[in-house]
């Protein structure tokens, strides 16, 4: 039971709002899995026996209040803490220390999605008597991510963030454990990275920084596609959380939600409060917002569709992105990556993925 830890999650800076998703919520409040994805996290939390968080943000505190309030309906303690410009990661740990009181505090990445035993980074901070602790986990493609390479006791020897030459696939997991005084040691009233400026700073005074590896699932849910099959993996039971609205398996249907028996619906997809599907049509592993419309037959693989948004009969989605209220005209096709803006109307027949020359 970590009672005696507090811990800080952040959820501010530049690549949170997610525009480039084209969907209004800010990243951390997409609904993933029927709640904000921050539930999901907060719910681990919780689950390991820390009850007092911190919530570093950078803009509007009241999009997390709103929903969270004072965290007592999720067994937390919550306070928030907005920064007047965005200061960094470093920045945002160091300007919540005033809120803190615990010996030793987590720290979190507010969009990584992670089944690591909290407890047992934990242990392996104060085991190895460290000023700083970090979750390290193995990737394929280290390169967007910080890579740490430890030595044969667990020692971090380098923090190398974004480098196209990493000399290991082992990576900042983006949780870490810090004695309270570290943060406190971080200069106050400007932007810091702690990738960039914390981590080598301490190496380089010769302070203890431990890695914690393990083969916990993980996923930075950063690009559309890594939020589309974190949210398939809470909904399937892979990713655990406990602030699931429902049982896991192949889909989530949420209230009001209608599916044709015709169709199929399975992948840990998500189906939204009052979203439609419609006779024949496939959704696999995607996520349907609230009030979307899947007419007869289209198919919706690995997509994210937004919130009041239609696909019309016989479109089909592959790994796309569907604004708010945007529609996708009956047989068009889109695929990789492409992303529809909010309210955009495709045709009937509009738009068609074609690899030929
Ligand atoms: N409060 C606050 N203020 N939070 C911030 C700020 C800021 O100015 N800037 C970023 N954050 C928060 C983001 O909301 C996110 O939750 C977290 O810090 C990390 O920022 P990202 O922008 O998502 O960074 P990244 O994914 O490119 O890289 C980070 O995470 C990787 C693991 O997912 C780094 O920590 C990497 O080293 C790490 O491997
Ligand atoms: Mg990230």
């Amino acid at each position: 039971m970590l009672d005696d830890v507090e811990a800080v999650v952040l959820v501010g800076g530049k690549g949170t709002r997610l525009r480039p998703l084209t969907l209004s919520a800010p990243k951390p409040m997409l609904p993933t899995a029927g709640v904000p994805f921050l539930a999901h996290l907060l719910s681990r939390i919780q689950a390991a026996g820390v009850r007092r968080v911190v919530l570093g943000t950078s803009y509007l505190a009241e999009t997390f209040s709103d929903f969270f309030g004072d965290g007592s309906a999720m067994g937390l303690e919550l306070e928030y803490v907005v920064e007047t410009e965005p200061l960094g990661t470093g920045g945002g740990i160091r300007n919540v220390f005033k809120y803190l009181s615990a010996p030793d505090v987590l720290v979190f990445n507010g969009d990584v999605l992670c089944g690591t035993d909290l407890t047992a980074v934990v242990d392996t901070h104060r085991r190895t008597k460290a000023d700083a602790t970090l979750h390290l986990v193995r990737v394929q493609d280290p390169r967007a991510f910080g890579c740490v390479p430890t030595d044969e006791d667990g020692r971090v020897t380098a923090f190398l963030e974004k480098t196209e030459d990493p000399p290991t696939d082992q990576i900042n997991a983006g949780c870490y454990v810090f004695r309270r005084e570290v943060i406190e040691s971080i200069p106050e009233g400007r932007p810091v990275s702690v990738e960039r400026e914390t981590f080598p700073d301490m190496l380089e005074a010769g302070a203890r920084v431990s890695g914690h590896v393990d083969a916990a699932y993980w996923r930075d849910l950063g690009t559309p596609l890594d939020l589309v099959k974190g949210s398939a993996d809470l909904v399937r039971g892979v990713a655990p959380s406990d602030a699931l609205p429902g049982p896991t398996g192949e889909s989530l249907l949420l209230e009001g939600a209608t599916v044709d028996d015709s169709a199929r619906v399975f992948g840990g997809t998500t189906v939204g409060r009052g979203v439609k599907i419609g006779k024949g049509a496939r959704v696999d592993g995607s996520m349907l917002f609230d009030g979307a419309v899947v007419e007869d037959n289209a198919r919706v693989v690995n997509s994210v569709v937004g919130t009041g948004a239609r696909v019309e009969e016989s479109a089909a989605l592959y790994d796309a992105v569907i604004g708010d209220r945007a529609v996708v005209g009956a047989h068009c096709e889109l695929r990789h990556g492409m992303r529809i803006w909010p309210d955009v109307v495709l045709p009937p027949h509009g738009l068609r993925f074609s690899p030929d020359v």
